[in-house]
């Protein structure tokens, strides 16, 4: 079974902190949706007669698309691809879209899945990101959501925005909790380069959150959610039980994914694509039937970096006897041997025959995996 991503690479607005591919002028949105499906068309075999298992519309702002435009999109991937009928369905959407009668047009597409960019409920961190939305309709579209029958909710919260005292991150969490969502998302705010707050950052309009209170919002929300039953099961994501987000534990666990659109990257086993981001020059290739894009055939060494990297960071850990079978005792004794010094400091657990990380450890992924990898 494999994965559908689908990318809509438009926003209304740009949010301070994104640095995801996307466009603000929607004057190329239709043909873009035409290259779509074309890449769809060219792409059929792509996954070799797999039966899709999961959709996933992310972006960018899928939910800016309108009810005609999705049903054609769907039309075009049940032409050309077989979905089993019990698929995860999930559309990316922001707030202030969610009005009841768009919710009810979702659920008549068969959108089953929302992951919804709530960030905050508070105005004033909504404002330092300029969304859209404010906290009103931050508690209303979650709401609307449930009311219209979907049982499937994600949202994403951030946390570590500048001035983000630990009890208001404690109460954006307990508001969270209050709609009881299936699944959350929670990132610590990333200040990416080119973004307008990595420029305010730079001109000392905003400040960081320093390091000690950036471990007690990981601290707090770690220890919030899994009181309240939610599986840890990726360093940023959580799930009551059964509602793990099939779609992202595929990319996880290295099962196929075909990604359509700008920037979309797709994986067949042996090797990693992504397609160029220019939206323009996208929808120009399409036009004479060709994607552009990088690929990168994947050698020995570069699988074992990607699976290091995808299992350390969720709860499935590293498979030791899975390593050795897969590449060999002299690196099953490498990554033994480098993950010592951790597993003493407290950063790696070792359990079952699979090495996982502790929460301090979580703290310091990258450098982790740099090191053991080394
Ligand atoms: C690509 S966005 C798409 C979701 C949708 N467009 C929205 O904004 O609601 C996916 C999520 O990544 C997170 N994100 C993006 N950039 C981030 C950053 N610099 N720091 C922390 N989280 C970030 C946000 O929580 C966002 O909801
Ligand atoms: S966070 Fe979402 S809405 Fe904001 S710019 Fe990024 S993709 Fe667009």
């Amino acid at each position: 079974m494999a994965g559908l991503y689908i990318h809509i690479p438009f926003c209304r607005d740009a949010c301070t902190y994104c640095d995801f591919h996307f466009s603000i002028s929607l004057k190329h949105l239709e043909p873009m949706m035409e290259a779509i499906g074309k890449e769809i068309e060219q792409e059929k075999d792509f996954l070799e007669g797999e039966e899709l298992a999961t959709i996933y519309l992310g972006g960018g702002t899928p939910s800016l698309l309108k009810p005609k435009e999705l049903d054609r999109l769907f039309n075009t991937i049940k032409r050309y691809f077989s979905v089993i009928q019990e698929a995860e369905i999930t559309l990316e959407a922001n707030p202030d879209d969610l009005t009841p009668g768009y919710l009810k047009s979702l659920r008549q597409i068969g959108i089953n899945r929302l992951s919804i960019g709530i960030q905050s409920f508070f105005d004033e961190d909504l404002e330092i990101m300029n969304r859209r939305h404010n906290s009103v309709q931050s508690k209303s579209c979650l709401e609307q959501a449930n009311k219209s029958g979907f049982s499937n909710i994600s949202l994403d919260l951030i946390y570590g925005l500048p001035g983000m005292s630990n009890e208001k991150w404690k109460k954006n969490l307990n508001t969270a909790m209050d709609f009881k969502p299936a699944h959350m998302s929670a990132y610590h705010l990333g200040y990416e380069s080119g973004t307008v707050l990595d420029y305010r950052l730079r001109k000392g309009k905003v400040q960081q959150v320093d390091e000690d209170t950036s471990i007690e919002h990981f601290n707090i929300l770690v220890e919030g959610m899994e009181d309240k039953g939610y599986l840890h099961y990726e360093i940023s994501n959580f799930a009551l039980p059964g509602l793990i987000s099939r779609h992202n534990a595929g990319y996880w666990k290295g099962e196929k994914y075909l990604g359509v659109g700008p920037s979309a990257h797709s994986f067949d086993g042996r090797t990693r694509r992504w397609n160029m981001s220019k939206n323009s020059s996208y929808i120009k290739g399409m036009e004479k039937g060709n994607i552009v894009y990088e690929k990168e055939i994947l050698d020995n060494k570069t699988r074992l970096h990607d699976y290091l990297i995808t299992s350390l960071r969720t709860m499935w850990g590293i498979d030791m006897d899975y390593l050795r079978e897969e590449w060999g005792t002299e690196y099953h004794e490498h990554i033994n041997k480098q993950s010592v010094p951790y597993i003493n400091r407290g950063k790696i657990r070792k359990a079952n025959g699979k090495l996982f990380l502790t929460r301090e450890g979580m703290l310091i992924v990258d450098h982790i995996i740099q090191e053991i990898f080394l």
